[in-house]
This record gives C-alpha cells, structure tokens and sequence, in this order.
C-alpha cells in the first residue's frame, strides 16, 4: 500500500493500475462502517483507492470541522489490513483555489431533512466528491465504482444525481448502514458520546425498529407512524422525523420497496442521523 498526500504522486500511482478501480471516499477517522465498504470493494475491483480528507466546504461556521476526529496513522493501518492499494490525504491548499465554480444542490434533494440544517453542506459535499472521483478515475481505469453507505441516504442520493446530471463515468455502490450489536449505527461522530449519552442515542435506531414493527402490522400511514417513533425518542432533542420516497419527495403511506425512515436529533452536544430503508 501506498500513501500519497499529492495530486501528482496519485497520478503516478494510479498510472499502474491496468482493471478496475473501486474508490471509497472518507473523511478518516474509520470504524467497521468504512471497512465494510472497503471490503466490499476490495472483493469486486482489481485496485482499491481510500481518500482520507476532511472537507472544510462540506462544513457550516460553528460546525466541528477543527474537532473532528483525525486518526491518520490508525487510518492507515486499518487500509493496510483491509488489502487497499492507495491511500490519498490531500489537503485543502491542492484540492481548492480561491475563487471556484460551485456545485449546486437540487432543491428537492438539497433543501430538505438534512439541507435545512446545514445549508451549503451538500453543496460543499458534491464539489469535493465530483473533485475525487475525477481525481481517481485521471488514468481511466477500464471500471469505476465509487462505494457509499447508506447511512447518508440524502447524500448518497445526490451523488447518485450528480453523477446522472453531469454524465461522470462512474457506478455509484450504495452500501448498507453497519450497527454496533446494541443497534446504534456506526458514525465517527459516537466517540463523543458519554455513556449515558449512548445510552439514549440508541433511541434512533429503537424509533426506526417501531416503525418497522408497525409497517410489518399493515401500519402505512406516515403520520402515526411518525408520531409513534417520536415517543420512542422522548430522550433526545429531535431534528426531523421523515418518511419520504427513494427520490426524497414526501409521502402520506408508506410504500414497500420505496421508502426510506429517517431521523435526526442530538444527544447532548452530538448529532446523529440514521435511516431505514423499507
Ligand atoms: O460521507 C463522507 O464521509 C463525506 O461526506 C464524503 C463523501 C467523504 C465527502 O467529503
């Protein structure tokens, strides 16, 4: 395995690389969620490419871009053991100039749920994303797959779009949402969670397994179903509760195959997000 922290440098490595090439963009700090990408494209590519870069343009004033976790050379060791080829760290003085065109969120997708609270940050995300993929794909590799959990529906959704609007040579893997064994969703975000506060952030996942229950007792609409998981969440400052399509467009019954729960809320200072698909 290689780590390179330049543009120039990746280009050369990536220059070798004669197959496909599967590309799992992160911002570090990786648990089991990210390795089960990794692994996932390990077993379906030639070469595998990790980046490793916390994108400050994906980041609101206020939010934890100076706090959020950085575990380089953990990061590394986890790639090395899980078979990836290429490490990429970029930093923010080679990724960006001063004056960039910008990426735009669609207001259906980019405004909602998550686009709400945190203007901006989609579009900050899909710049740095369609920035990666360019990146790696530089040599053309003969396949490109570029994974992503399903954890962050609304964005995967988005790049699935962006890539769609903008023709980029590349198929998205929507990869499932991996739990710790008590059911909270993995998330770089949980070591900031005191014990106590675990304790109630397991409310998310509780919230969603009612709303299946329910689903699975012929329940479909989304208003009680909406009211039922948010007296399971009484513990936790909740953001939304949602139930929308797979193209994020509210519903007023739940329609299996297209339907996607999500909740939001913060416990104590952390926020989190989880999601199920039905
Ligand atoms: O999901 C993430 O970790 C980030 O949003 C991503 C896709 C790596 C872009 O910075």
């Amino acid at each position: 395995m290689v780590i390179v922290n330049s543009i120039e440098a990746l280009f050369k490595e990536t220059e070798k690389f004669h197959g496909s090439v599967g590309f799992v963009p992160t911002m570090g700090a990786l648990h089991e969620g990210h390795l089960s990408l990794i692994r996932k494209a390990r077993k379906e590519n030639d070469f595998v490419v990790v980046s490793i870069f916390v994108n400050p343009t994906q980041f609101l004033e206020g939010e934890d871009l100076d706090a959020y976790p950085r575990k380089e050379e953990a990061d590394s060791k986890i790639c090395e053991l899980a078979g990836v080829d290429i490490v990429f760290m970029p930093n923010a003085e080679m990724m960006y100039e001063h004056d960039e065109l910008s990426i735009t969120a669609p207001a259906i997708r980019g405004f909602i749920l998550e686009g709400t609270k945190r203007p901006g940050h989609f579009d900050g995300m899909l710049q740095v994303v369609m920035k990666l993929l360019n990146l790696i794909a530089y040599n053309k590799p003969t396949e490109f797959r570029a994974y992503f959990g399903k954890k962050d529906a609304q964005q995967l959704a988005l790049i699935e779009q962006m890539v769609r609007n903008y023709f980029i040579n590349v198929q998205i893997v929507p990869c499932d949402i991996v739990r710790d064994a008590d059911g909270l969703a993995l998330s770089s975000r949980n070591v900031y969670l005191s014990k106590e506060e675990r304790e109630k952030a397991l409310s998310l996942s509780r919230s969603l397994k009612k709303a299946t229950e329910m689903v699975m007792k012929k329940e479909l609409n989304v208003e009680r179903i909406k009211e039922a998981m948010r007296e399971v969440l009484f513990e936790v400052d909740v953001e939304y509760v949602a139930l929308v399509n797979r193209h994020f467009e509210a519903i007023e019954e739940v329609e299996i195959g297209n339907t996607i729960i999500l909740v939001a809320a913060s416990v104590g200072k952390t926020r989190l997000i989880d999601n199920l698909w039905i």
